[in-house]
């Protein structure tokens, strides 16, 4: 299939977008230093938190601790790994007895109850049994990417 390009420009820090590709949702997540540098402290806490599965894998560019290129700009697919729900995004915690009182942030599916965190890497002992998959990409330019 073609490749898309995105501009990320005007993507903030925080802030997730979604496009498309191959009639997958691509998301596209800047992730601020705060949420950067919670996510080596969730290692223990996760399935496979150097993306070391294969039934998905991650490609050797993203396979760091953001699974990414740039260490802010998260791209993966926002499917589930489980059996292909759209999981949704819990950037806080607050109230919701889903969720541990001390999350940090990520991505909820609300299909069986499987948690990611703002790498898209799958908590353990959960349905899902892979991290959200990283799609090919790579940058144009600084704030353009290729998908695909
Ligand atoms: Fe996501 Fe089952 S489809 S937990």
């Amino acid at each position: 299939g073609a490749a898309v390009e995105v501009d990320i420009s005007s993507l903030k820090p925080g802030e997730k977008i979604t496009t498309e590709w191959r009639g997958k949702p691509i998301w596209i997540m800047r992730r601020t230093p705060e949420q950067l540098a919670d996510l080596p402290k969730l290692d223990g806490q996760l399935a496979d938190p150097k993306s070391e599965r294969t039934a998905y894998p991650t490609p050797e560019y993203a396979k760091n601790e953001t699974r990414s290129i740039k260490p802010e700009v998260l791209v993966v697919i926002g499917i589930c790994t489980h059996l292909g729900c759209s999981p949704i995004d819990k950037l806080s915690s607050g109230p919701q007895p889903s969720l541990p009182d001390d999350w940090k942030g990520g991505f909820l599916c609300p299909c069986h109850g499987s948690t990611f965190d703002l790498a898209g890497r799958v908590f353990k002992n959960k349905p899902a049994p892979d991290n959200l998959e990283v799609p090919a990409h790579m940058y144009l330019s600084d704030t353009k990417l290729l998908i695909g």
